[in-house]
């Protein structure tokens, strides 16, 4: 449990929070690349802010404020052109940077216009995602994602819409016991990852472990697999909103074997406002073209042009008790991000931690709030949080990993073995640290 003092200052991000100055520390994506065209303007709004992307004279994305300087008209309705987003209104031309271009009915001869400064944040395209960072400058480095610098066949995101706070997606994704449960299927489809079924059905009580490390912390999750074998799986919580798994599978698994460390997925939850949230959901391969025919067309179906789900709380996420007696635990369909909505929405929109009763399986859901609470103070008392990268340091996603592995059961959870299966690390520590 927490306190609703220590709930409040990890679930509120708005704009002068002790959270949200927390968050605003570190770069978030604010939009997919697919969904912001050349001429174009994209409302948003992220963290409470209401804010307008759209695409300057080169192409970059530009992230200002959503409101007009003059007399607050919205520029999402605005005019891409000359360089920058024109009002509808008067026609006053905001560059991405903030600064006024363009006040035709001042007339030629006034400065006026350099005189006003507008909402503007810097942003950064990769990937497929679009990032910008809303706290004090100067920006810290970007984060050293493997996704945001591979070829674009390896790297494929999308993004779900839900209705609750953002840190209880991502809550969800630290806490393994729920695959033996939530996600457990009673017949496997032939798409999902059979071999995992197996696993989680056949221990519904993981041993968790975990290590902190200069990104957040890895959890290990160690369910008994038959005759002194062990599987373990590994997951990363990358602060403060962001975690990498096994996830989803990279290529059809009716083609070719979805497991040997292909790549991995990652949930980014991303706040909407208090109440609502993105969840970004990337996935990456170390080397092989994802199968993005398989992804799309089968995997990720059931996400629609809007980014949303049709189960939702107002229909009952058109769960079927037929399908829970022959087919699935949850009677909630085939798709874990289902499901995870479901049951993160399911907690109320900001669940009220102190009235939890937390067990051992949710100790790196404590960790995860620890760091939060921490990160917290260290803004608070001027220092950069974790994970707060400056040139010249390390890249702490050097030591991010993600292997899951069937095991001797004497492997030592929080020992070396994963690092002979984790391409990933070779590939980041290959990269400049700036
Ligand atoms: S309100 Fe935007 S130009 Fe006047
Ligand atoms: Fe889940």
């Amino acid at each position: 449990m927490l306190s609703k003092e220590n709930n409040d200052r990890i679930t509120r991000t708005g704009a002068g929070t002790p959270g949200g100055a927390m968050m605003r520390r570190y770069w978030q994506p604010v939009a997919l690349s697919v969904e912001l065209s050349t001429d174009v303007p994209l409302p948003v709004k992220i963290m409470g802010e209401e804010l307008v992307l759209f695409r300057d004279a080169d192409g970059k994305p530009a992230l200002v404020g959503r409101r007009c300087p003059h007399r607050r008209v919205d520029l999402s309705f605005g005019r891409v052109e000359d360089g920058g987003l024109r009002c509808l209104y008067h026609g006053w031309l905001m560059s991405g940077e903030g600064t006024c271009l363009d006040q035709p009915g001042e007339g030629p001869a006034s400065d006026y216009k350099d005189r006003i400064r507008h909402l503007a944040y810097p942003c950064h395209e990769a990937g497929g995602v679009i990032l910008t960072y809303m706290g004090p400058a100067p920006a810290p480095r970007l984060p050293q994602y493997p996704f945001m610098s591979a070829t674009p066949d390896r790297v494929w995101a999308t993004k779900l819409h839900h209705e609750c706070n953002y840190l209880q997606g991502n809550e969800g994704n630290l806490d393994p016991q729920h695959l033996s449960y939530l996600h457990r299927f009673i017949m496997a489809s032939g798409l999902n990852d059979a071999d995992l079924n197996t696993a989680v059905s056949r221990d519904p009580a993981p041993r968790l472990d975990y290590e902190e490390t200069p990104y957040g912390f890895r959890a290990f999750a160690t369910r008994q697999a038959g005759e002194g074998r062990s599987y373990i799986r590994m997951t990363n919580f990358i602060m403060p909103n962001n975690s990498a798994f096994e996830g989803s599978p990279l290529v059809d698994p009716r083609k070719g074997d979805r497991r040997g460390n292909l790549g991995y997925q990652m949930n980014w939850h991303v706040p909407i406002d208090d109440t609502e949230h993105w969840k970004y959901m990337i996935l990456y391969s170390h080397e092989a073209a994802i199968d993005r025919d398989f992804i799309e067309k089968i995997v990720f179906s059931d996400i629609g042009a809007d980014y949303r789900l049709a189960r939702t709380a107002g229909n009952r996420y058109l769960q079927d008790r037929e399908e829970m007696k022959r087919v699935s635990f949850a009677g909630l369909g085939t798709s874990f991000w289902a499901h995870d909505k479901f049951a993160t929405e399911a907690q109320g929109v900001i669940v009220d931690r102190s009235e939890e009763h937390l067990g051992v399986t949710d100790r790196p859901t404590q960790a995860m709030r620890r760091q939060l609470l921490s990160a917290i103070a260290d803004v608070e008392a001027g220092r950069d949080p974790l994970f707060v990268e400056r040139d010249g340091q390390p890249n702490a996603l050097a030591t991010m990993a993600v292997v899951s592995k069937d095991l001797p059961s004497t492997t030592d959870a929080l020992g070396n073995w994963w690092q002979e299966f984790a391409p990933q690390r070779r590939e980041l520590e290959a990269q400049p640290g700036d």
